[in-house]
């Protein structure tokens, strides 16, 4: 299955790495691009015990990427979860 998740923050990217480590197809699409540019080298913006290993493992799986295009992301997407922050 091919799920979407847009905004990798606190709780965009920990669902996304999940759903990937499930054996789910995910794309990850964020507007920030320095995030985007951290989670394509495997590295994590937030600080989570294990999460590292897990973004690294399921991008060499093909079963993880990350894009600052939302519109890329959505395509063939089965489900699209919004994950954005609030607005005040
Ligand atoms: N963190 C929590 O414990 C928690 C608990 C319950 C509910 N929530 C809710 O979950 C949502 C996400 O929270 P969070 O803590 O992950 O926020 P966050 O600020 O850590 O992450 C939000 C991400 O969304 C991205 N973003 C914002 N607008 C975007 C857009 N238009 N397109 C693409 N990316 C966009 C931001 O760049 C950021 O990386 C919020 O609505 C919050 O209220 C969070």
């Amino acid at each position: 299955m091919n799920i979407c998740v847009v905004g990798t923050g606190y709780v965009g990217l920990i669902t996304g790495v999940c759903f990937a480590d499930q054996g789910m197809n995910v794309t990850c699409a964020d507007k920030n691009h320095d995030t985007i540019s951290k989670l394509k080298n495997g590295e994590t913006p937030i600080y989570e015990p294990g999460l590292e290993t897990l973004i690294q493992k399921n991008c060499l799986s093909h079963r993880l990427r990350f894009t600052s295009s939302t519109a890329d992301a959505v395509e063939n997407a089965s489900a699209v979860f919004l994950t954005v922050g609030t607005p005040a």
